[in-house]
C-alpha cells in the first residue's frame, strides 16, 4: 500500500507544457520500478449541446454531470490506475449509473415507452461494465484508465446521443399529459 503512494509521488505532470506525465512508477506489489513518459493530446472537450437534452431538468442535470465526468476522464486517462482521480472518477460513474438509470427507468415506465425493456438492458451492460472496471482498478490494471474512457466516449456517441434520442418525444407526451391533466 505505501509503494503504492510512493508510485504516486513520483508521477506528475510536465509543470511546463502540462502535455505528458512523466515520472518512475514503482510496482507496488513486485517492487519494480520504470521510467514513463506518456504523452498527452489535447483534445477537445465536449460541451453541452441542447441537442443532448431529454428535455426532463432533472435528466439533464445527470447528463450534464455526464459529460463533465467524461472530460475528467479524459484528462486523467493517462494517470496510473492507483491514482486518487481515477478511484474518484470509477466511483462518480458507478453513482451516475445508479441514480441516473434509476431516474430515467423510472420516467420512461410512467411514460409507457415501447422500447422500455431493451433500453433498460442497454443501461444494465453499462452498470455491468463499471463493476468490472472496479476489479480492473483493484487489480491495478494499468490500461484500466484509458480503457474507461474509450467506454464513455463509446456511451456517449452511441446511447446518450443516439438512442436516448429516442426517449425525448415519449418524456414529453408524458409532460404534456401532466399539464392538460393536473
Ligand atoms: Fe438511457
Amino acid at each position: 500500500m505505501q509503494a503504492q503512494k510512493k508510485s504516486e509521488s513520483l508521477y506528475q505532470r510536465c509543470p511546463v507544457s502540462g502535455l505528458f506525465n512523466y515520472g518512475l512508477h514503482v510496482d507496488p506489489r513486485g517492487g519494480e520500478f520504470e521510467w514513463i513518459i506518456r504523452v498527452r493530446m489535447p483534445v477537445k472537450k465536449i460541451k453541452w449541446d441542447e441537442s443532448v437534452s431529454v428535455g426532463h431538468p432533472r435528466l439533464d442535470e445527470h447528463r450534464k454531470f455526464f459529460i463533465h465526468l467524461l472530460n475528467k476522464m479524459e484528462e486523467h486517462q493517462n494517470d496510473l490506475v492507483s491514482s486518487e482521480a481515477i478511484s474518484q472518477l470509477i466511483y462518480q460513474m458507478r453513482e451516475f449509473a445508479t441514480y441516473y438509470f434509476a431516474l430515467e427507468e423510472e420516467c420512461l415506465r410512467k411514460a409507457h415507452y415501447d422500447d422500455f425493456d431493451s433500453h433498460k438492458d442497454q443501461h444494465r451492460k453499462f452498470k455491468e461494465k463499471t463493476a468490472s472496471f472496479c476489479v480492473d482498478i483493484m487489480n491495478h490494471k494499468a490500461s484500466a484508465p484509458r480503457e474507461i474512457y474509450r467506454h464513455l466516449t463509446d456511451w456517449f456517441a452511441e446511447h446518450i446521443v443516439v438512442t436516448d434520442s429516442r426517449i425525448k418525444p415519449w418524456l414529453q407526451i408524458k409532460a404534456d399529459a401532466a399539464v392538460s391533466h393536473p
